[in-house]
């Protein structure tokens, strides 16, 4: 969603801070600012639309200095305006104030503003805030001081209800550049003779890789020499500066076309990253330390309950089946924005799993908040070490995917899905799982970043069967039991970058309505391997060829019948029925991605999207 970029130090802020938005532009956007320090002077830009046009404004219209802060707006609260994009300023047109979050009082605060005599210029919550700071500081008696304008920002904070993540300068102390956080992501980049503040390391990681990931309740203070951490009475003190696990690389494309393509082809790699380890031949088991469990208390264990949103509930999805069928351990998946809101019973001993990417999902950490306040132990499958989620949840188990910036979620699924299996192994493994059991599930495990690797190299096939339906106006995804929350998810993937309506469904409810939608201009894919249910995927796709539907196989490799009854077939090495989300998941996401391409659409910043959901 939104991206907060700030800099302070000997260079010239605006190139730095344009290319540090170009870093966040894969979070998702519509319009973006800067505000720039120059000899007692703000300078503020701002565009709606591309990265691209605001640095075309920067440029014709210079704006030098060595401090500045910069902000990406994905619109929540006012339209997408060049005046609601930020940075916004005090009445004074003194301070200014970038902010990632959302200050949900902000409109009675804003009348009592106007009373006082406040002008506003946009509609945003944000214009508030940093009126609210700007009174506050304007306020205080004495020379204006770093501890003053602290102060205010601290005075400020204590009116608003709702998350923010700020960054605030003011021409009266332009050596200072300050950032507060609470529920909305800030880490502090430590450089030499300069500092940076930014919403996502990756925008700053290309300057340095020694960073402080702010907590909640955290007030930073930077100068090109040095910055200072301090926290709201309440808040937890103290600071770790901490080394970026990835280099700029990891958040570069290299030779490929796109961020999704790229991470696609990794999964090879990021599978193998998340069983890292973890498997443990002696024992039979997956060795996850992460959990804070010892097996007494997982033994203990009555109901698992899986959360998160999107291609993470998805992921949650294969979880279900995953530990019923290896721990028979009664598993349910709530969508993290339902969860947050529904009571649900639950016994004492229920585990709770948070699910996701980012880590700062706002749902999902809503859920977790909200399953802790019932007293359950909750877990987390972040793939973002230093987020939120990570940090709050009582252990997990993180995916070691690295940044993951496409949009739509790729390796971040496969990984879910490994992750998902381990704990699944050791959960059946202190129950009723046989040590004969554990070994073929690690072997099998250990087998898949090579079947992953084949599968990739079908990318020429794949691309020309995405040419052939690319022009479809709708198509159906359709799996059985595992399979299942696969044709969501590549449903999910066709929908968010090519625009094509899609949808996922159980292959047996065809019956129940969807086969009213069959036509000969409505592919199918049928995720089909040959497992427990391949003889009724194959009925339920002689019913759709019955009506002239397309359809495309996913299937086994050597599988004739498949082959002979589709129109177009895919055919993927053979894994055991449990595992078969991380092989048939791949076709599907390159289906997606050569449809987007062939479509002239946008892959890795689908329109109205943002990678990290940090608002409700
Ligand atoms: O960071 P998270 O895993 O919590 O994100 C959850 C969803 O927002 C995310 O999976 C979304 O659905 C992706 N765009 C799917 O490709």
């Amino acid at each position: 969603m939104c991206g907060i970029v700030g800099y302070i130090g000997k260079q010239q802020a605006a190139p730095l801070l344009i290319d540090g938005l170009r870093k966040l532009e894969y979070r998702g956007y519509d319009s973006a600012g800067v505000a720039i320090l120059h000899d007692g002077l703000l300078q503020t830009r701002k565009r709606i639309g591309r990265i691209a046009h605001l640095a075309q404004l920067v440029h014709e219209q210079a704006a030098p200095g060595t401090l500045g802060i910069s902000h990406t707006r994905w619109a929540t609260h006012g339209g997408v305006t060049n005046e609601n994009a930020h940075p916004h300023l005090d009445e004074s047109g003194h301070l200014a104030v970038v902010h990632n979050g959302v200050i949900e009082n902000y409109s009675s605060l804003r009348t009592q503003l106007q009373q006082q005599g406040h002008h506003f210029d946009s509609q945003t919550d944000t214009e508030v805030l940093a009126h609210l700071i700007g009174k506050a500081f304007d306020e205080s008696k004495g020379e204006p001081t770093k501890e003053l304008l602290m102060e205010a920002i601290r005075t400020a904070l204590k009116q608003v209800v709702g998350t923010y993540g700020i960054a605030v300068i003011h021409t009266s102390l332009p050596n200072l550049l300050i950032g507060a956080r609470r529920g909305s992501p800030l880490v502090l980049g430590v450089g030499k003779g300069e500092n940076f503040l930014a919403s996502d390391v990756s925008a700053i990681v290309n300057h340095t890789r020694e960073v402080v990931y702010l907590k909640d309740f955290d007030i930073a203070c930077l100068s090109p020499e040095g910055f200072e951490v301090s926290t709201v009475p309440g808040g937890e003190s103290g600071y770790e500066i901490r080394e970026v696990e990835f280099d700029s690389k990891a958040v570069e494309k290299g030779d490929y076309p796109h961020f999704m393509l790229k991470e696609i082809f990794e999964q090879p790699e990021t599978i193998r990253d998340a069983l890292r380890g973890r498997l443990s031949t002696e024992e039979a088991t997956a060795k996850l330390g992460g959990l804070n469990m010892t097996n007494a208390e997982l033994r203990n264990i009555e109901r698992v309950v899986l959360t998160g949103c999107g291609t993470a509930s998805h992921a949650a999805m294969v979880g279900e089946y995953l530990i019923e069928q290896l721990a028979l351990l009664p598993t349910e998946v709530e969508f993290a924005s339902e969860f947050r809101y529904r009571n649900l019973p639950l016994p004492k001993d229920a585990l709770v799993f948070a699910i996701s990417q980012s880590g700062e999902t706002a749902d999902t950490l809503a859920a977790l908040r909200e399953s802790q306040r019932k007293g359950h132990k909750t877990l987390g499958i972040c793939n973002n070490v230093a987020s939120t989620i990570a940090r709050e949840s009582d252990g997990g188990v993180y995916m070691h995917a690295g940044p993951e910036i496409g949009v739509a979620a790729t390796k971040s699924f496969t990984s879910q899905c490994t992750v998902l299996t381990l704990i699944a192994l050791l959960l059946g493994r202190i129950r009723h799982l046989s040590t004969t059991d554990g070994l073929r599930i690690l072997e099998e495990l250990q087998a898949i970043p090579d079947k992953v690797r084949k599968i990739l190299s079908l990318d020429a096939q794949i691309q020309a069967i995405a040419k052939k339906y690319a022009h479809a106006q709708s198509m159906m995804f359709l799996g059985r039991q595992f399979n299942y929350p696969v044709a969501l998810e590549g449903a999910l993937k066709m929908k968010e970058i090519s625009y094509i309506h899609a949808s996922g469904h159980p292959s047996a409810e065809l019956k129940h309505g969807i086969i009213a939608l069959i036509t000969p201009e409505v592919p199918s894919v049928f995720i089909a391997p040959e497992d427990t249910v391949f003889e009724k995927n194959i009925s339920n796709i002689e019913e759709v060829k019955a009506r002239m539907g397309p359809v495309i196989g996913i299937g086994t490799e050597g599988s004739h019948r498949l082959e002979e009854l589709c129109d177009d077939s895919i055919l993927i090495p053979h894994c055991p029925d449990f595992l078969s989300p991380l092989l048939t998941t791949i076709p599907l996401q390159l289906l997606a991605y050569h449809t987007a391409v062939a479509l002239g659409c946008d892959v890795d910043k689908p329109r109205n999207l943002a990678k990290s959901v940090t608002v409700e």
